[in-house]
C-alpha cells in the first residue's frame, strides 16, 4: 500500500481485540463514575489555542511543541484539544454551571492529540475518559478520587502503584521556585538547551525533562513538600490519613511534577512498573477556573489514557453468545425469517451471507466462533422444523423456530 494512503504517524485504527479492550475499559471507568454520581459533558474537539496555552501553560511541552495548532478562515488559533480538562472548565464558565450548584461533578470521554512521537503506547490521537470535579477544596474529595482510580485498576486487574505528591499553591510556591531556580543556576552546566531557557521561565518543568543529563542534575534538587505552607502541609497530612482510611495503597513521590502547569496541591499518577509509563494521571488546579475568567473555584480531577491501559489488560473475548443461521437450498426468505425472530426476542443472530454445502457452512460458522447454528433446510421446513446445534456440546436437536 502505497503510503500516503496509509493512517498518518502517531494516528491509529482500533479494530479487534484493542476495540474489545477500549470498550472494556470504558465500560469499567464508566460504571464507576455511574456509581459516584458523575455526570456527563461532551466537549468539541478544537477550542481556541488560548484556552490550552491558558491553562497548560505556555512554557510547557504540550503547548510549546505538541499542539496540533491551526488558523480558521478568519485568522483566529485554534487547536486540536490535547486534553480534556481545559475544555470542561471553559464550559464549566461559559455555562455559567457554578451558579446552578455549589458543586458539580463532570465526566467526558473522547480524542485527544497530542504531536509526540510514536512508541508503544503513545499516539498523536490517543483516546482519554476523565473526571472533573468543581466547587470542593478539602482533601476528602482528593482522596475519594484516588480511591476511584484505585478501584478502576483493580477492577480492570491492572497493575499500578499510585504514586502522590503536593505541589503547593500560590503562597509556597514562590518560595520553592526560587530555591530551585538557583539549585538551577548551580547545575546550569549539565542542563540540556531547552532546560537552560526553562530554568528561568519554568523551572519546575526542568524536573519532568527526560533527558539523561538533566534527570541527573535535579537528583538533588530542592523538594517541593519541603516548602509547603501550613495550609498545604495540613491539606497534604489528611489526604494520607484518608487514603489509608480508605485502605488505598500509595506512594510517596516528591520528585512527581506533571507535565502541566494548572496542578496546586494534590497531584497523583498510576504508573505501570511493566510499560514504565502512567496509565491514570490527575490532580488539583484550584486557580484554573478563576484563570479562565470564572469565580475562584477549587477543583480536581484525572484522566484515564486508554490506550496505555490496554498495554495491560486482557482482551475479554466477545461478550454475547451468538446464533448463526445456515439456510440450505432454497430456503432464503423462510432463514431470514428465523434471524429475525431469534433478534425480536433480544438475541444476537447472524445469517450466514455465503452459499455452499453443509459442510463449508459449518467450518465457517466454527472460524467465527458461533455458539449456536440454526440450520434451515428446505425437508425439514415442511415439517416446520429446523436444526439447533449448540457447538460446545455438539448436541443437535430439531425444534420448531419460535422455540429457540
Ligand atoms: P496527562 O498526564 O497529560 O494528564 O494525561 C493523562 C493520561 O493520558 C496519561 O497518564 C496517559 O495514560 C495518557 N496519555 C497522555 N499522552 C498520551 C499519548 N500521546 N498517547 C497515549 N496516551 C497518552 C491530563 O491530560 C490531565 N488533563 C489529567 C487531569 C484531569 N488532571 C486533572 N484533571
Amino acid at each position: 500500500m502505497s503510503e500516503e494512503f496509509q493512517s498518518p504517524r502517531g494516528f491509529h485504527d482500533i479494530l479487534g481485540k484493542d476495540l474489545r479492550k477500549f470498550r472494556k475499559i470504558t465500560s469499567v471507568v464508566r460504571e464507576y463514575l455511574k456509581r459516584h454520581n458523575y455526570e456527563e459533558i461532551i466537549t468539541p474537539v478544537v477550542e481556541y489555542a488560548k484556552v490550552f496555552e491558558r491553562s497548560i501553560g505556555e512554557v510547557t511541552d504540550i503547548v510549546q511543541k505538541e499542539m496540533f495548532v491551526f488558523k480558521d478562515r478568519k485568522g483566529r488559533l485554534l487547536s486540536l484539544r490535547p486534553e480534556g480538562t481545559a475544555g470542561v472548565v471553559r464550559a464549566y464558565i461559559q455555562h455559567k454551571l457554578y451558579a446552578l450548584k455549589p458543586y458539580h461533578k463532570l465526566f467526558y470521554e473522547g480524542p485527544m492529540f497530542r504531536y509526540e512521537r510514536p512508541q508503544a503506547g503513545r499516539y498523536r490521537q490517543f483516546h482519554q475518559i476523565g473526571a472533573e470535579v468543581f466547587g470542593i477544596g478539602e482533601p476528602f474529595a482528593d482522596a475519594e478520587l484516588i480511591k476511584l482510580v484505585s478501584d478502576i485498576l483493580n477492577e480492570l486487574k491492572v497493575k499500578a502503584t499510585i504514586e502522590i505528591n503536593s505541589l503547593g499553591c500560590r503562597v509556597c510556591r514562590p518560595a520553592y521556585r526560587e530555591a530551585l531556580t538557583q539549585y538551577l543556576h548551580n547545575v546550569a552546566g549539565e542542563l540540556c538547551d531547552v532546560c537552560i531557557d526553562r530554568k528561568d521561565r519554568n523551572p519546575l518543568r526542568v524536573l519532568d525533562c527526560k533527558v539523561e543529563t538533566c534527570q541527573t542534575a535535579v537528583k538533588e534538587a530542592p523538594k517541593v513538600v519541603d516548602f509547603l505552607c501550613e495550609d498545604c502541609r495540613r491539606h497534604y497530612e489528611e489526604l494520607k490519613v484518608y487514603l489509608s482510611k480508605l485502605e488505598v495503597p500509595y506512594r510517596e513521590n516528591p520528585g512527581l511534577v506533571r507535565g502541566l502547569d494548572y496542578y496546586t496541591r494534590t497531584v497523583f499518577e498510576a504508573v505501570s512498573e511493566s510499560i514504565g509509563a502512567a496509565v491514570i494521571a490527575g490532580g488539583r488546579y484550584d486557580y484554573l477556573v478563576e484563570e479562565l475568567g470564572g469565580p475562584p473555584t477549587p477543583a480536581l480531577g484525572f484522566a484515564v489514557g486508554i490506550e496505555r491501559l490496554s498495554l495491560l489488560v486482557e482482551d475479554p473475548g466477545k461478550e454475547e453468545e451468538f446464533y448463526f443461521v445456515i439456510p440450505l437450498g432454497d430456503v432464503l426468505p423462510q432463514a431470514l425469517k428465523v434471524a429475525q425472530n431469534i433478534r425480536e426476542r433480544g438475541k444476537v443472530a447472524e445469517l450466514s451471507y455465503r452459499r455452499g454445502g453443509l459442510k463449508k457452512q459449518m467450518e465457517f460458522a466454527n472460524k467465527i466462533g458461533a455458539d449456536y447454528v440454526v440450520i434451515v433446510g428446505e425437508d425439514e421446513l415442511k415439517e416446520g422444523v429446523v436444526s439447533l446445534k449448540d457447538m460446545r456440546t455438539g448436541e443437535q436437536v430439531k425444534i420448531k423456530p419460535e422455540e429457540i
